[in-house]
């Protein structure tokens, strides 16, 4: 593509400028090869070749005006790395530890739906490139595959991300699949049981001529008739929550499960102490990638008051925006536990299908472990809140 075509493209697709000005450069030209990416923003303009303009707007997009999506990204640069010298960094030990469970790097996959929107294999896909790099897949409500079909392919306990639903009877269903097909964690996501305005992917849709049954029907019962998890549930019965999902609700479904109990969607001092006194196993900082309310808060500026509240009793994660190792870095050392990636690997299966989603894995857990000697750290638990500061604006 010569320069004058590249940059009309570049108009013409205002998610992709998005894209390309939260990377800081211009996206490249497409991939040959998932190996050839040198970075995860470098799947982008292939990504969004091989996706339907309604699925990309969807994927890309947040809440409102994409305010919060912005915020999370910028977030990451409002902390600095304070870098030490002359450590021995030969050896560096890049694991983590997370209920009782050893993973090679604190880089985890975060749920996302109807991956089959993104690649004909779907999560089976996904499930195979975070294999391949060792990284934690926790596999959304939503997913286009039924969780005993992606548990063989990922060949280890996945984590299973729940969305309550209106008929406790029907969340009962999803938590005894995932728990049957060898989950081990249950995250339950609090922050968007009542819906969201998005505006981008509303616009995406309304482009497009035909919805796209891979990942939708055209009703609400068709939805749950196609969709992987919701085999065997009476259509009628299946429909997402509608309403805040209550400690009461948080009760019943932990005395449904042996799986440890982790609540997704928190952004602030006071839930995190509520999650501690109502026995979380942990939690994730997250407004699910400003998909959920556009509060233009970065999950990195809630993350300080919430290790604060927690002081490290319970696993602390975190979400949104992260794209580089040096992203990862600093929020470790600010006090968080791990961090998943959610658009990036989507951008990775999208190109490549489970190469994609390894070689995006790949690439962040190296520049994460170039950072940690670059820094002086000689394993996870020495990065320390002295390897950060708050950059004076
Ligand atoms: C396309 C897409 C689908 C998502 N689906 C879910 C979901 O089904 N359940 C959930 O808890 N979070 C979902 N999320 C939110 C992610 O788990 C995660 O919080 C977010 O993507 C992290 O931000 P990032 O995309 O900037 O990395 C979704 C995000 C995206 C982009």
């Amino acid at each position: 593509m010569n320069r004058r075509r590249f940059l009309r493209h570049l108009q013409q697709s205002p998610l992709l400028a998005l894209a390309a000005q939260m990377a800081g450069q211009q996206p490249k030209k497409a991939l040959a090869t998932a190996k050839d990416a040198l970075d995860v923003f470098d799947f982008l303009p292939l990504a969004e070749k091989n996706v339907q303009s309604q699925h990309w707007a969807y994927l890309m997009g947040g809440s409102d005006d994409d305010g919060t999506v912005r915020a999370n990204a910028n977030a990451h640069a409002q902390w600095q790395i304070r870098a030490r010298r002359q450590v021995d960094v030969d050896q560096i030990d890049t694991s983590i530890t997370l209920f009782g469970q050893r993973h090679a790097y604190p880089i985890l996959v975060a749920p996302a739906a109807a991956h089959q929107a993104f690649h004909a294999e779907g999560e089976v896909a996904t499930a195979r490139g975070a294999k391949a790099r060792g990284a934690q897949m926790i596999l959304s409500t939503n997913a286009s595959l039924q969780v005993r079909e992606v548990a063989p392919a990922f060949g280890g306990p996945l984590w299973y991300q729940l969305y309550t639903q209106a008929e406790f009877e029907v969340s009962k269903r999803l938590v005894g699949a995932a728990e049957q097909a060898g989950c081990t964690v249950l995250a339950i996501t609090v922050d968007s049981a009542t819906g969201s305005n998005r505006v981008t992917a509303n616009r995406g849709g309304v482009k497009t001529e035909q919805r796209c049954r891979a990942c939708h029907g055209l009703t609400q019962a068709d939805y749950y008739k196609e969709h992987g998890m919701f085999e065997g549930i009476d259509p009628a019965m299946a429909k997402a929550g509608g309403r805040a999902v209550t400690w009461t609700l948080v009760e019943r479904l932990r005395a449904l499960t042996k799986m440890k109990i982790v609540i997704k969607g928190i952004m602030t001092a006071e839930d995190a102490a509520n999650c501690l006194r109502n026995g979380a196993d942990g939690i994730v900082v997250s407004n699910h990638g400003g998909r959920s309310e556009n509060s233009l808060q970065g999950t990195m500026e809630a993350l300080p008051e919430i290790v604060e509240t927690i002081n490290g009793r319970i696993p602390v994660l975190i979400d949104g925006g992260f794209r580089r190792g040096t992203d990862v870095f600093k929020a470790l050392a600010i006090g968080a536990s791990a961090i998943c990636i959610g658009r990036p690997y989507i951008w990775g299966l999208s190109a490549f299908g489970a190469e994609g989603v390894e070689r995006v894995l790949e690439l962040m857990q190296t520049e994460f472990a170039t950072t940690m000697k670059l820094a002086g750290t000689i394993s996870t638990r020495h990065i320390s809140p002295l390897h950060v500061r708050r950059r004076m604006m």
